[in-house]
């Protein structure tokens, strides 16, 4: 029986998008303030990548988020690619009002669905967060911009444990009626697990059916790929990921990368699902992380290769059963 590629036991969209966070969600947490001269560098090799989305930086406070205090340079200065949405991580007013100076075509507002993580992150109450973010959507959509939700520790808080689940779908409903075109539900610290990564998908999609639902793991905890399968299984099509597999929230404790775009991606080719990522060149900027960020950055793809870039037998082979077989 054939076991791989085209697994006739496995079902999913036959397509899906990725939105490549490395530059938000990846730097925000790392020691280093990478210049924004490598910001550009980088954001601009990602985008010849085929990412559908790529989340560029964030307006946020530069005491909250000294890395990406730099975002309306970064924001003039990419070259924006054709068949790019450009999307910008927003947490208040003020944010909103700094990112919509920068015509992003899309602005991504944030607020957790556990109370703890939303006070340490946001410094607010869910409420004001929320309130914050219904007034934000209504001021998007007036400058005409496109609206994304994300919404923190959906699948477990790193304070409080397990989310009711009936609180994240009563929020994105709330913001789906205000005009957001799409919420993601993201699992901050990998506390998700597959099966109830499908389950919160299927309920999202039968109580949301239009709108845009993406998903966003970190793989804290080992689970990320094993919870993107679970997802697109459950039909999702949409997807976060940070190129090296960098990335984490620096509010939440234990936070650790995301999954990593291109293990995501080589997984989804590997199915012969369509990603329109170009993994070589993607590995091409993985490969130069490490000096972006200035320290080695683990990328397990990278190091082992596509699945079928093979290697060459062991010299003394040939001599061997030459001898051996006499021939
Ligand atoms: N961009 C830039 N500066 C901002 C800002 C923004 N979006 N929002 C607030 N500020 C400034 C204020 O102008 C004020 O400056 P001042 O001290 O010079 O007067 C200062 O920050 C404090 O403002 P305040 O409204 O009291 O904000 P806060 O300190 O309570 O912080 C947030 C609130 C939301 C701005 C901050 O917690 C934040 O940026 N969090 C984001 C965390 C994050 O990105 N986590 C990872 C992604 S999930
Ligand atoms: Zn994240």
């Amino acid at each position: 029986m054939k076991t791989n590629g085209n697994a006739a036991a496995l079902h999913g969209p036959a397509r899906i998008e990725i939105n490549e966070v490395a530059p938000r969600d990846g730097l925000q947490i790392e020691p280093v303030v990478v210049p924004t001269d490598a910001k550009v560098a980088l954001l601009d090799a990602l985008s010849a990548c085929g990412f559908a989305r790529i989340e560029a930086t964030s307006f946020t406070s530069a005491r909250a988020i000294p890395a990406l205090a730099d975002a309306e340079a970064v924001m003039h200065r990419i070259a924006r690619a054709n068949g790019v949405r450009y999307t910008v991580l927003v947490p208040n007013l003020r944010g909103l009002e700094r990112a919509l100076s920068c015509a992003p075509d899309e602005v991504n507002l944030v607020m957790s669905a556990s109370e703890t993580h939303n006070r340490a992150n946001l410094r607010m109450t869910r409420e004001q967060s929320r309130a914050q973010l219904l007034s934000m959507i209504d001021a998007a959509r007036t400058a005409g911009v496109a609206v994304n939700v994300s919404l923190s520790t959906v699948f477990g808080c790193p304070f409080e444990g397990d989310v009711d689940p009936d609180s994240v779908f009563a929020l994105a409903g709330e913001f789906a009626a205000a005009g957001a075109q799409g919420v993601t539900l993201c699992d901050t610290t990998g506390m998700a697990f597959p099966t109830q990564v499908a389950q919160m998908c299927e309920r999202f999609q039968s109580l949301l059916p239009g709108v845009d639902l993406t998903i966003h793991l970190h793989n804290t905890r080992g689970m990320g790929l094993a919870n993107a399968l679970a997802a697109w299984q459950a039909g999702v099509t949409r997807f976060d990921a940070a190129a090296g597999g960098l990335g984490g929230c620096p509010y939440a404790p234990g936070a650790s990368g995301n999954v990593a775009t291109e293990e995501l991606v080589h997984m989804f080719a590997s199915m012969d699902v369509d990603t329109g990522v170009d993994l070589p060149r993607l590995l091409q900027v993985v490969g130069g992380l490490g000096e972006v960020v200035g320290r080695d950055v683990c990328s397990q793809l990278l190091r082992a290769g596509p699945r079928l870039a093979t290697h060459r037998p062991p010299a003394w082979m040939a001599e061997h059963f030459a001898a051996a077989t006499g021939g």
